[in-house]
């Protein structure tokens, strides 16, 4: 496995991790997926780290599975590896906040990894689809099951039907990407955001990922239910004490992520 597809920078609580495979516009192998799904299971047990940003190099977030790796695999082959099922789980299984910050091509599985993370931060310069159906075969890091909870049907039909892209303009205007910012002002974007977030108590930023992850997965009654009962665990932490008595004493938080 070659170390130079994945780079893990640290600032202050955040980590920041770089797709490193520019020459292939980033294209995700297996070594690249395994390397970064062991660099994010690795931040996520890291009690220094509070939030991470992910994003791409050169003209690529990522542009989507390696076809030139794929192109004379079996279906047997594929199914007995369960191609990329264990560690695309993995990274689903992240608990801490991840921000994709997207540059370029998020295209594929490109696109898919960029919505597997909480939320999207694109440049003007990005461009998002899933062109798989141009190739004979889906999506199939959770393009069909992702991209219509995050556009609707409507949209996700046409642009898994069609694989056309779309701007990051049009992809703010679907709600797909949370900001669109200038190319040369993403990263500052994606950190601050990052450092924003891992300023706050580490327990109520993962109570709050894990409950609207929820929303997806379970009926009304079960995700309010879930809500509530979290809402009332944090009442148990130091964080909870310390963030209201500062609000109160008009001084800011110090929190101890516990
Ligand atoms: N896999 C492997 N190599 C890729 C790649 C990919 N997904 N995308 C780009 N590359 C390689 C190109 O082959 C090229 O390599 P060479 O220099 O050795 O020829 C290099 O990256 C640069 O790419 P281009 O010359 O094509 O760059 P461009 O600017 O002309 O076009 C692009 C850019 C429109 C993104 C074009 O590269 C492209 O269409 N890429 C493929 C996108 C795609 O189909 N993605 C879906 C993959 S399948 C998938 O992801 C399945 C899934 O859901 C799990």
């Amino acid at each position: 496995m070659s170390e130079t597809q994945i780079k893990v920078e640290h600032q202050g609580r955040v980590a920041l991790v770089t797709l490193n495979r520019p020459k292939v516009l980033n294209a995700l192998n297996n070594e690249i997926i395994a390397e970064l799904a062991a660099a994010m299971r690795a931040l996520d047990a890291d009690e220094g780290v509070g939030a991470i940003v992910l994003t791409g190099s050169g003209k690529a977030f990522a542009a989507g599975a390696d076809i030139a790796a794929m192109k004379d695999w079996s279906y047997s082959d594929v199914f007995k590896a369960d191609y990329l099922g264990h560690d695309w789980e993995s990274l689903r299984r992240i608990r801490k906040p991840v921000i994709a910050a997207v540059a370029g091509y998020a295209l594929g599985g490109g696109c898919e990894l960029a919505m597997l993370c909480d939320f999207i931060i694109a440049a003007d310069n990005a461009r998002f689809g899933q062109p798989e159906i141009k190739l004979g075969i889906i999506p199939g890091f959770g393009g069909t099951q992702r991209l219509p909870r995050a556009i609707g049907k409507a949209r996700a039909m046409d642009m898994i039907l069609t694989g056309r892209m779309v701007t990051a303009e049009e992809a703010e205007k679907y709600g797909l990407v949370a900001r669109v910012v200038s190319a040369e002002k993403l990263l500052d974007e994606a950190m601050e955001a990052a450092t924003t977030i891992a300023s706050m108590s580490l327990p109520s930023v993962m109570m709050a990922k894990e409950c609207i992850n929820r929303a997806y997965e379970v009926p009304l009654d079960e995700g309010l239910l879930n809500e509530r009962r979290n809402f009332h665990a944090l009442f148990s932490t130091h964080d909870q004490k310390e963030g209201m008595s500062a609000f109160l004493e008009k001084r800011p938080p110090q929190f101890r992520q516990e």
